[in-house]
């Protein structure tokens, strides 16, 4: 798992999906390459929309993981030390909890790797990098939002260009970028040349007539860039 962070790699993000078919829309992006699929965990609360839970990643990991997948839980919810084990259970390779949702950001690092998963934070678009001085040795992943969280489908922010420039400076080599929201054709080389490694695409591949055919167009664009 650690492995596959440290690759170029788009990452599905399955809140574009057809939640009435998700196994299959799941093994449609993998059938065309995908390694890591990007789980978005919603309360209501940190973030308008509601999605889901636990439960699901339960039962998407064991296809995932058979194909030498990992899944990529992104934490939009307050209070996430109470759920950070229930997910690490149901087969969360990498947890990703908000910076603005943790209090004691330096206790839920350890405990997601404790539970034996990747610890990432996230960095929502108007809070800067510095928040993360004290804690940039303890992580494994940064995801810079570059949109507002909450809802698929969103345009670009383009400060996020230069804040993924500012975070490959800032944070130790070792800890993966990843970059989420608004991504796309006409952004993903560039957003690898600012600094990102692993760019999540939701509507760039679900919102596509053939999400296979947009899936391995922008996976070779990142390759390539
Ligand atoms: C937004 C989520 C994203 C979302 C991105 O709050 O964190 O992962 O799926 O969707 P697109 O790629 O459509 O902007
Ligand atoms: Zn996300």
């Amino acid at each position: 798992m650690t492995d596959l962070l440290h690759e170029r790699l788009v990452t599905p993000s399955i809140l574009s999906a057809d939640f009435g078919r998700l196994a299959a829309d799941i093994e449609l992006a993998m059938g065309a390459g995908a390694r890591l699929i990007h789980v978005d965990v919603m309360d209501g609360h940190f973030v308008p929309n509601i999605t889901i839970g636990a439960p699901v990643v339960k039962a998407i990991a064991p296809p995932v993981h058979e194909r030498d997948g990992a899944l990529d839980v992104h934490l939009m919810i307050e209070h996430p030390e109470r759920y950070v084990d229930a997910f690490a259970a149901a087969g969360a390779d990498a947890v990703t909890v908000h910076q603005e949702a943790c209090v004691h950001l330096h206790r839920t690092l350890a405990q997601i790797r404790e539970a034996g998963a990747a610890a990432g934070v996230a960095l929502n678009p108007a809070t800067p990098l510095e928040t993360l001085t004290e804690a940039r040795d303890l992580v494994d992943l940064v995801l810079i939002m570059s949109v507002n969280p909450g809802f698929g489908g969103q345009r670009f922010i383009e400060g996020a260009r230069d804040k993924l420039r500012r975070a490959r400076a800032f944070l130790p080599g070792a800890v993966a970028i990843e970059v989420d929201g608004g991504v796309g054709l006409d952004n993903a080389a560039d957003l690898v040349r600012c600094g990102a490694n692993l760019l999540v695409a939701g509507n760039s591949v679900y919102g596509a007539p053939d999400p296979a055919a947009a899936f391995r167009e922008l996976q070779a664009a990142v390759s390539g860039a």
